[in-house]
């Protein structure tokens, strides 16, 4: 592969110059961090099962019509995408009580919610991602009410569709973080899902036994990490690479 100019390194994933005006080379690691970069460690295999995991779920919403940044996978590391501008926010979608949403508000973890909930985290590491309401958002510019508008849709549609979809292969969409960018195209601007959608960013938990196949095995040291990621991979019916 042609040596690529490196334009940002992130915790889980580092960008690249794409080959043409408007592209971008997103190469996935298996470096992970948890809580805000406290806990670090390297998950073997994790990068290539998430760059398969991400294109299959991308793929698939845009099959429903979800527009995302996802153009192409390039090799077992990497995928080609479209730059966007990101929005520098964190949209978490709960669908049971987990993580900081139960420590927070002592809701027992595995409570089914009334309804989805969607918060909002400011994406800044150095105020280890505060949550963020609406009314912060806009005041600061960092989404128009539009984009909010936009956002919430999209978010609930992804939720939706991907609640249905695990659901299908015995796993329980707990929660996940998604991220959204504005793409500028013909003059016009769109959000679009942007960054990744693996077991880094969502909580599966196998629908009969509630086994945990997600990140949480690495931040609470439940062992076996790789084979979580493995499972969703295999129950998703996508293979391992020849
Ligand atoms: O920690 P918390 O319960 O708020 O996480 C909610 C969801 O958002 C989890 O699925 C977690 O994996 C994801 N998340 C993330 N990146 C963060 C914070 C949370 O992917 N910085």
């Amino acid at each position: 592969m042609a040596r690529r100019r490196q334009l940002y390194e992130g915790k889980a994933k580092i960008l690249f110059e794409g080959p043409e005006p408007g592209t971008l080379v997103q190469y996935f690691k298996d470096d992970a961090t948890a809580f805000n970069s406290q806990k670090k460690g390297t998950i073997t295999g994790k990068g290539v099962l998430n760059n398969r995991i991400s294109e299959y779920l991308m793929m698939r919403l845009m099959d429903i019509g979800v527009p995302t940044h996802f153009i192409r996978r390039l090799n077992m590391r990497e995928q080609l995408i479209r730059e966007v501008e990101i929005i520098p926010l964190e949209v978490v979608v709960r669908n049971v009580a987990a993580g900081s949403l139960s420590t927070r508000l002592g809701i027992q973890e595995g409570t089914r919610l009334p309804r989805s909930i969607i918060e909002y985290y400011y994406k800044n590491s150095s105020l280890n991602n505060p949550m963020v309401c609406e009314e912060h958002i806009t005041a600061f510019g960092w989404a128009s009410t539009q984009d909010l508008d936009d956002i919430v849709a999209l978010t609930l549609r992804i939720n939706d569709f991907l609640s249905g979809l695990l659901l299908g292969v015995g796993i329980t969409l707990v929660d996940f973080k998604v991220e959204f960018g504005r793409l500028y195209e013909n003059e016009e601007m769109r959000i679009v899902l942007a960054d990744e959608v693996s077991p880094d960013n969502c909580r599966l938990w196998d629908s009969k036994t509630g086994e945990k196949m997600d990140k949480d095995r690495f931040r609470r040291d439940l062992g076996k990490v790789e084979e979580g990621y493995q499972e969703v991979a295999r129950r998703l019916g996508i293979l391992p690479e020849a």
